[in-house]
């Protein structure tokens, strides 16, 4: 991890004249910040090469936050608007981040060659050991977003014992179904792959009301240099196989799972939290980064990784009664503890120690 470039700034600095502590503390996390540019990495797979892009210093006994960003995207468009929401700081600072991109999606990626083989979504879950195996890390919590929750999905059900939590937004686990590729292929005579793509990832109503944030990404699919390559990855989640979660079943995810939207039925109720999203669209990380910041924080301290005086006011105040407060190193469980609403939602419990359910 000698390439890192985040500074730990441990030391206690002399004020400038004329500079009070909170304004010496804000410069301190600005050049963070600033230092804090990310890594990037690349390593050999058995299935070609993955590359990667490391933010913070690992810290002792935590496990790495990794992310797998959805088609049509890479890390960076996927995940930037939530890791760099600011109330999402105090959770990350706390945290290494190792963001992955899937293979000729990362930034100035060549077009592969014609007749290349793209890895197929479970391939793609199999290269994950050899980034976490580059980094020496042990144990990861996922962050997902469609295929890229799938991904993850397919690899902690292969590697369960270095998963300690996942965040799924907006996973289908299932294969496509004969109906479906009908409908695909219909949709396919009419509309181009960046249109199928936007299709994917955002709701009719999103796209037919043309927000900036559409036209964005409109704009960025469209024109992306490595349409083929995004084409490859399209293909390759549109042919996934089922991930077969049966609850109470073997194949089933191990461990603590923050659900954002639907496929709730198949998952184990005491190892899952559900956040709804009403209106959310498909891709509430880039939509609503406050709401889902707010509930992963919770999701964190259920697993014992955060204070509960990072939690906000008003939250801290519903759910005094319903939490078990855990420290940032104390003791984990791995029983979920809450029950909580965003600001905007309603509360609404479910058995203490088991499901965390936000309306938002
Ligand atoms: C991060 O701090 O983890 C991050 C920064 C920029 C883009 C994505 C993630």
């Amino acid at each position: 991890m000698a390439e890192l470039q985040e500074v730990q700034i441990t030391e206690e600095k002399p004020l400038l004249p004329g500079q009070t502590p909170e304004a010496a503390k804000e410069a301190e996390l600005a050049a963070q910040i600033l230092l804090d540019q990310g890594q990037t990495h690349s390593v050999e797979t058995p299935y070609g090469s993955v590359t990667f892009t490391v933010y913070g210093t690992p810290k002792p006994k935590r496990p790495a936050i990794l992310t797998y960003h959805d088609v049509g995207l890479n890390y960076k468009s996927c995940f930037q608007p939530l890791f760099q929401f600011g109330d999402m700081q105090e959770i990350i600072q706390n945290f290494v981040r190792v963001h992955v991109d899937a293979p000729g999606m990362e930034e100035g990626a060549p077009v592969f060659p014609l007749g290349y083989q793209y890895p197929s979504l479970d391939q793609l879950a199999d290269m994950i050991p050899c980034v976490l195996q580059y980094l020496n890390f042990s144990t990861v919590i996922g962050v997902g977003v469609g295929a890229g929750a799938y991904i993850l999905s397919r690899y902690a059900l292969n590697h369960p014992d270095t998963v300690e939590g996942l965040v799924l937004i907006n996973i289908d686990p299932n294969a496509k179904g004969w109906m479906d590729w009908a409908a695909h292929k219909l949709t396919g005579l009419t509309s181009s792959i960046p249109e199928m793509i936007l299709g994917h990832l955002f709701s009719q109503e999103e796209l037919s009301g043309n927000s900036e944030l559409i036209q964005k990404y409109r704009n960025i699919i469209t024109h992306a240099p490595n349409l083929d390559n995004i084409e490859l990855y399209w293909n390759s989640y549109n042919n996934r196989r089922d991930l077969n979660f049966e609850r109470g079943g073997d194949i089933t995810l191990k461990c603590p799972v923050m659900l954002v939207v639907e496929c709730n039925s198949k998952l184990d109720p005491t190892q899952t939290s559900f956040l709804k999203m009403a209106d959310s669209g498909g891709q509430p990380q880039l939509t609503q980064p406050g709401k889902l910041t707010e509930a992963f924080k919770y999701f964190l301290q259920g697993m014992g990784y955060m204070a509960s005086s990072c939690m906000t006011r008003l939250s801290r105040s519903r759910t005094a009664s319903l939490t078990s407060a855990a420290s940032i190193d104390g003791n984990r469980s791995r029983s979920r503890t809450l029950s909580q609403s965003s600001e905007s939602g309603t509360l609404s419990s479910g058995p203490p120690g088991h499901t965390m359910e936000v309306s938002c």
